[in-house]
């Protein structure tokens, strides 16, 4: 019988979801217009290379070209060894290192430095005696050159090929086998067998399978970076986070030199973990102590200015939170919220109007986190809550306090996790006092020179920095 299957789906270019027919708002990520029509895979092909993959890793079943059922004791870890990138910071957003036959997608902004990382840690892979192939499809080999010179020495094993043309750079890596390969970047390449441009969903998919292939045959690991398109033709990379094993985005403020690589999904280590590195003119240096770097610069005496202390993963990192608080000349409020959750700010705004008797509803209020970075997390609520309290009561807060806690809806403040190491930074940065989650008190460790103190609501924290 004539296999009636469609040929062709619609694909959402922001978040890759797959429908049978055309919808004008996609119903995974709801953004609008994003759908586009490109040719179905043929069955399964990624799936298939996926789980073949697993075997790959495990060392046995694919030299017969056929794969069989195995109990755990069967499959060598050999593979598990990990090379160093060279910088502490990015090897513990990888969970320890660099593993071999991983595919690693690199998101992030156009020019916020994607290159410039790949480029220093194949230059530390190269120097430490691996073979490398540095792949790019957006610049010629003389701008590459250019890069390469802020960034210092590049050794002769650093192999680098200008190539859009999927099939060649196969054919190359399948004799020259380098051990890694970096492809600068994945919406540049093209592969002949599908028909739509580069940069579209399916070609982007297409040979991102025909790499991991690759990568989990040949045991060669791969950089894919991805830039992040805010709207146009180009498939941006969440449609191929399903698809790698470790998705990491670059992020950062242009106007700031900071830029944080943040783990989002890791098949070998935890995710949420966070490397902080600093652009210079001679290439991106590591961000040892975040938290001194966070909070340089920062006004001491101030109204409005309150430090917080955030976790990602098991780093902890001091942030300085402003708010600036102002009566309102025309009827309507106005809100801002800088880094931070403008929703989180509004609620928080409402309990402090509600069960303080703060009249907020008369004043405008910005809220912003220096140094021009984004967090969300619900342990910056007490931060910020007494950073718009001391800019409405105009009062500073001391200089060196450090806030943290989760504020409900009842004005109560809750438990967070990891309370012992927003402490222990606090300190070690030479905070004197923390006002910290009463509940939280149990299960942290007192600094000498350090005051706790446990609050239960907003209330008595308010109270407390009268
Ligand atoms: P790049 O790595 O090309 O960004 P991406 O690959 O993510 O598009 O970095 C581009 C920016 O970084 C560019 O504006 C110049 C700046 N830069 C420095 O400030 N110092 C340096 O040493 C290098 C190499 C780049
Ligand atoms: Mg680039």
């Amino acid at each position: 019988m004539p296999n009636k299957k469609r040929m062709t789906a619609f694909y959402c270019r922001e978040c890759g979801y797959e429908s049978s027919r055309w919808v004008g708002q996609c119903p995974a990520c709801h953004a609008w217009n994003t759908m586009v029509e490109a040719p179905v895979r043929e069955s399964g092909g990624t799936a298939r290379t996926i789980a073949r993959g697993g075997t790959a890793r495990a060392g046995i079943g694919l030299s017969e070209g056929r794969t069989r059922p195995v109990s755990l004791s069967e499959v060598d870890d050999a593979q598990s060894e990990r090379w160093p990138s060279g910088y502490g910071e990015l090897d513990r957003v990888l969970g320890g290192g660099i593993v071999r036959g991983a595919m690693v997608l690199v998101g992030g902004d156009p020019g916020i430095g994607k290159s410039t990382l790949l480029l220093q840690v194949t230059r530390n892979l190269a120097s430490a005696g691996h073979s490398v192939l540095y792949v790019s499809g957006e610049e010629s080999l003389q701008q590459i050159k250019l890069r390469a010179r802020r960034i210092g020495d590049v050794p002769e094993s650093l192999k680098f090929l200008c190539e859009t043309d999927l099939d060649t750079i196969s054919e190359i890596l399948l004799s020259d086998r380098p051990e890694i390969c970096v492809i600068d970047s994945i919406q540049t390449m093209y592969n002949s067998s599908v028909d739509s441009a580069p940069g579209s969903v399916s070609q982007v998919r297409e040979t991102t399978g025909v790499l991991m292939r690759l990568a989990k045959e040949q045991g060669i690991t791969f950089f894919l970076i991805g830039h992040v398109t805010k709207e146009g033709t180009v498939a941006g990379p969440r449609v191929l986070e399903h698809m790698v094993d470790t998705v990491l985005y670059f992020e950062g403020d242009r106007y700031a030199s900071y830029r944080i690589i943040r783990g989002v999904k890791n098949r070998f280590g935890s995710t949420n973990e966070i490397g902080v590195f600093e652009m210079r003119g001679e290439g991106l240096q590591e961000v040892k102590n975040p938290s001194e770097f966070m909070l340089s610069g920062r006004p001491e005496g101030a109204s409005g200015s309150v430090v917080s202390c955030t976790v990602d993963g098991t780093r902890a990192m001091l942030i300085e939170v402003q708010a600036l608080v102002c009566p309102t000349n025309f009827g309507y409020p106005k809100r801002q919220a800088t880094g931070t959750d403008y929703n989180r700010v509004s609620l928080l705004m409402a309990v402090l109007e509600k069960r303080l008797g703060i009249p907020l509803s008369s004043y405008d209020a910005y809220v912003n986190l220096a140094g021009g970075i984004r967090q969300t997390e619900p342990a910056l609520d007490l931060g910020i809550s007494l950073a718009v309290l001391s800019s409405f009561r105009n009062r500073p807060i001391g200089d060196r306090t450090v806030a943290f806690g989760e504020v409900g809806l009842s004005g109560e403040v809750r438990m967070v996790s990891m309370a012992d190491i927003r402490v222990q930074e606090a300190a070690k940065l030479g905070f004197t006092t923390c006002i910290l989650p009463a509940s939280n008190l149990k299960g942290v460790k007192k600094p000498e020179g350090m005051e706790l103190v446990g609050v239960r609501s907003l209330k008595e924290a308010a109270d407390l920095t009268q």
